[in-house]
């Protein structure tokens, strides 16, 4: 069987479940299960959490793939809950396009939706007021008491960058492409290490620009190598190359690859930091998941520059989706969720469970091995 027809399979699985999962989910914005349940984060206090547009993402991908309405409709009834986070100021910060590329974005791009744009160009501008012009950094989160973090930047905001590319398209106007190459050359200088590894957070002095100094964030500590940091990177930078075509970008992109490429354990089984102890069985199945979407397009990518590379990235890809789809996947259809394995934070008191992006990126990925993605990056 051809690793086409293997993601077709695994794709129609994923997608027979989803029909049930869907029709028993219809008013939830979910983060993670709990005893195999949705949790919901569509409420006031929740609604603006960074992850809240991915369950959406995901069905406007099965939406694409397979044509069933209820999947649209779903989706589009997210979109318009977060509307509550649009219209919140401080739950604005540099997540806008883990949000409204999956749910705006997707809905315009399928359905030519005016309201759907609307709110694509309005996280957009929000998203482009946040850079940083003595740094050229975007900055991250708000935060309301003091300022302390108007300093500080982090490397998942490459994943949110092609709202930018993207709102440059949509409207003719450079600007916001502008500032998503400041950005990204920026975070090019000061995020990458000379191993190819990537820190997760730089603080900056917001007046002058100084970079100041790394954080080890979500990771296990400042030096070491949190894994879904550096599939962010990875990622991130490859689509900064797909809309810019910029070859700097490009070769980080593989420099991040090649990094990663040497520490994945010979399980495939990916870790939540690369540098964790071998004995600690905390894992990240989101790392894993969003790692192998990444290498296929940098594959895609590379295929015309350099042909080992690409066979290679696509490989590892195929591994750790084989890998995910035998042993880290709840194919039972009364269960919401797919991957089990998941980990926010190195530090969390909680590993190895259920979260939503991974669940999304994995469904992302098959559906970009067997050709019936929807690009929404
Ligand atoms: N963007 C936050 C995270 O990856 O956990």
């Amino acid at each position: 069987m051809t690793d086409k027809m293997w993601a077709e399979e695994i794709a129609n699985k994923i997608f027979e479940k989803e029909k049930e999962v869907v029709a028993r989910n219809y008013n939830r914005i979910p983060y993670t299960t709990e005893m195999g349940k949705f949790d919901d984060w569509s409420g006031d206090d929740k609604v603006c959490w960074w992850t809240n547009g991915f369950w959406a993402g995901m069905l406007w991908q099965l939406y694409h793939a397979f044509s069933d309405s209820s999947f649209m409709e779903c989706a589009i009834g997210i979109e318009e809950k977060l509307d509550k986070n649009l219209m919140n100021y401080m739950g604005m910060d540099h997540d806008s396009g883990f949000k409204w590329l999956l749910t705006s974005g997707a809905n315009f791009k399928l359905t030519q939706s005016e309201d759907a744009k609307n709110r694509f160009m309005l996280a957009a501008g929000n998203l482009a007021g946040r850079l940083n012009l003595k740094a050229n950094l975007i900055r991250a989160w708000n935060d309301p008491e003091n300022g302390d973090t108007a300093g500080w930047a982090i490397i998942d905001c490459m994943m949110n960058l092609p709202l930018l590319y993207k709102a440059s398209e949509l409207t003719k106007d450079p600007r916001f492409t502008q500032i998503a190459t400041a950005h990204a050359s920026r975070a090019m200088d000061v995020f990458i290490r000379e191993d190819g590894s990537s820190h997760h957070i730089i603080t900056f002095d917001p007046d002058t620009g100084n970079i100041l100094k790394p954080l080890g964030g979500q990771g296990m500590e400042e030096g070491s190598s949190w894994t879904r940091g550096q599939s962010w990177a990875l990622y991130g930078f490859g689509l900064s190359y797909h809309h810019t075509k910029n070859y700097k970008y490009l070769n980080t992109a593989i420099k991040v690859a090649d990094y990663i490429l040497s520490k994945i354990p010979t399980t495939y089984r990916i870790p939540v930091d690369y540098c964790q102890a071998k004995d600690l069985d905390w894992e990240d199945d989101t790392a894993a998941a969003i790692t192998a979407s990444g290498l296929l397009l940098l594959s895609d990518e590379l295929s015309d520059i350099d042909e080992v590379r690409s066979k290679k990235y696509r490989d590892t890809a195929v591994a750790l989706l084989k890998t995910l789809a035998a042993e880290c996947c709840n194919w039972e259809s009364n269960v919401d969720h797919i991957l089990e394995n998941c980990s926010a934070a190195y530090h969390d008191d909680h590993h190895n469970f259920a979260i939503i992006y991974g669940d999304y990126y994995f469904t992302e990925a098959i559906l970009r091995l067997c050709k019936k993605e929807i690009f929404l990056w």
